[in-house]
């Protein structure tokens, strides 16, 4: 791969992303080709903000590539207070093979990866969620044969894993519509890559404040939660502003027959998506949080062999 390090999905091209997502399945299908394939070779994770799936996944994803994890938590490292983050890229390189971070601002990622010498894997920043995105697509081709051609609506906020799976849509040619709120679309800078380097998808890409046109002939009707990591303070004021792009059987009812229904979790039953949707058979939200486990065992071997 050209990129050293896992950041964002706009840093790989279509035969890289496809690449990642189709050894995600082999590894899935065979994980005692790869028993041996990092072995010896350590992980730090360094958490900023909580985790359940990520954490898990890369935690016995290295293990069973041979490897394993160190778990750096919030308060042990404290990034740029107690050491600079310049310090902390420079202290784990000459210790571990690998540096999974989760934190907030992306520009943290950015500059441990400038001062790294290992590969820096985003496993959450404010800006995006790339190993979420990959996880999707490759449970997306699992579950309808193609990525090309796809139309996946995302509703609710425009924020980390909707940019993550709007960069995947671009870059695999799958169609992308957001439905939010008005003042909630996707942050500028992703707007800007989307005339620029999306130039060729631009027009396969539709920002709508009507949940109902978002969901229109979509395949993957996918949302997230109103308020991330970081929004607390603000997750009473946006269960009023998100109420019309709850994911409910009415407005699954105005996707393709067969669309499926996605989510990165933690889910909120009851705001950004019912019980009867997220525990329905249209429901593929666990083989979602599988498939990170799959998916960044093969962006592990692919930064780190
Ligand atoms: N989807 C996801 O990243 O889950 P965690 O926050 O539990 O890691
Ligand atoms: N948008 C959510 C995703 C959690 C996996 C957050 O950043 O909290």
């Amino acid at each position: 791969m050209q990129s050293r390090h896992f950041l964002t999905i706009r840093d790989f091209s279509p035969g890289e992303l496809r690449e990642l997502i189709a050894l995600g399945i082999e590894m899935k299908a065979h994980p005692e080709r790869y028993t041996q394939a990092l072995e010896g070779k350590s992980l730090a994770m360094l958490f900023e903000k909580p985790s359940l799936r990520t954490r898990v996944s890369f935690d016995v994803g290295i293990q069973q590539l041979g490897g394993f994890s160190l778990y750096l938590s919030p308060s042990e490292v404290s990034l740029g207070k107690r050491e600079s983050i310049a310090d902390v890229a420079r202290n784990l390189e000459r210790m571990v093979q690998g540096i999974m971070v989760r934190t907030f601002a992306h520009s943290i990622v950015e500059e441990m990866a400038r001062y790294s010498h290992v590969p820096v894997i985003n496993g959450l920043t404010d800006f995006s969620h790339p190993c979420q995105a990959l996880a999707d697509f490759m449970t997306i081709q699992e579950v309808k044969g193609r990525l090309s051609g796809i139309k996946l609506a995302f509703l609710g906020d425009g924020n980390n894993v909707a940019s993550s799976l709007l960069f995947t849509c671009a870059r695999l040619g799958a169609r992308f519509a957001l439905g939010c709120p008005k003042g909630y679309e996707l942050k500028p800078e992703v707007l800007r890559w989307l005339e620029k380097d999306g130039a060729s998808t631009a027009d396969a890409c539709l920002i709508t404040n009507d949940p109902t046109e978002a969901v229109k002939d979509a395949d993957i009707v996918y949302t997230d939660v109103w308020a991330s990591m970081g929004q607390e303070a603000q997750a009473e004021e946006r269960k009023g502003v998100f109420r019309p792009y709850q994911v409910n059987e009415a407005l699954l009812a105005r996707a393709k027959g067969d669309a499926v229904f996605m989510h990165c979790l933690p889910a909120h039953r009851g705001e950004e998506v019912t019980a009867e949707v997220i525990d329905s058979p249209r429901s593929v939200v666990f083989q979602q949080a599988e498939n990170r486990l799959h998916v960044q065992k093969a962006v592990m071997f692919s930064l780190m062999r």
